[in-house]
């Protein structure tokens, strides 16, 4: 049996029998599709992973770094309680128009913000502009930037806050520094950081699935 075959089912008969995905969501998908993005959004399920442990934290305040084409935010933003709020940090004009497109058919379009532009020119003014400190933070960019987007993470945080990163096993290429992989060197300097850092508790989940090997950094500041 070919075990990727078997990862991609199996999800698929979790994702039917939960009722994981629906109309809204799907939507995202095949609209993000025909606009030519990546198809690189989580799987379904982990979407549903996300809205779960953001609903389970309590989080009233969202902020995401990278919002592609918007699939992650409306899972996230489901989470929030009715005066919550979210914040999401795009720096593809294209990405950001197809995003604010998919929040507002999703009926979010008052509870979240596309921030458009660097994320790191948008982090530092995120609290000048009168946003919380977040109360739970899911990182999701450009591989490259994310020892740099935790320090700015960490500093809109306060105790409680969650933290998730995406894609921090890479087909499990992580544990090679010479994998020849780009963003192995970035995820493992931003896995040191974490190493190094007192102030938050972390694990890792590697995931299978429809979107093959890789899996989530999980995080809660002290
Ligand atoms: C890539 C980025 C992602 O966030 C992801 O989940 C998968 C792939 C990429 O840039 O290749
Ligand atoms: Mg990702």
């Amino acid at each position: 049996m070919d075990l990727k075959e078997t990862w991609k089912d199996v999800d698929a008969y979790f994702n039917d029998e939960l009722k994981v995905s629906d109309e809204v969501t799907n939507s995202i998908l095949k609209k993000n599709e025909e606009a030519g993005l990546p198809p690189i959004e989580v799987a379904a399920t982990h979407g549903k992973m996300l809205f779960l442990l953001a609903k389970m934290s309590g989080a009233g305040s969202i902020l995401e770094i990278g919002t592609h084409g918007g699939y992650s935010t409306v899972w996230l933003a489901r989470a929030l309680p009715k005066d919550g709020l979210m914040a999401t940090l795009e720096v593809s004009d294209q990405h950001a128009d197809i995003a604010e497109d998919n929040i507002r058919n999703a009926g979010f379009e008052d509870q979240v913000t596309v921030i458009r532009g660097p994320a790191l020119e948008s982090l530092p003014k995120l609290l000048e502009r009168g946003y919380p400190r977040f109360d739970f933070i899911f990182i999701d960019a450009n591989k490259d930037g994310y020892p740099e987007y935790l320090e700015e993470a960490l500093n809109v945080s306060t105790t409680g806050t969650v933290i998730v990163a995406d894609n921090v096993v890479r087909q499990g290429r992580v544990i090679d520094p010479d994998s020849g992989e780009k963003s192995v060197p970035h995820i493992r300097k931003f896995i040191d950081m974490l190493s190094e850092n007192d102030e938050i508790e972390t694990t890792v989940i590697q995931t299978v699935g429809r979107k093959g090997y890789d899996g989530f950094l999980l995080g809660r500041v002290k």
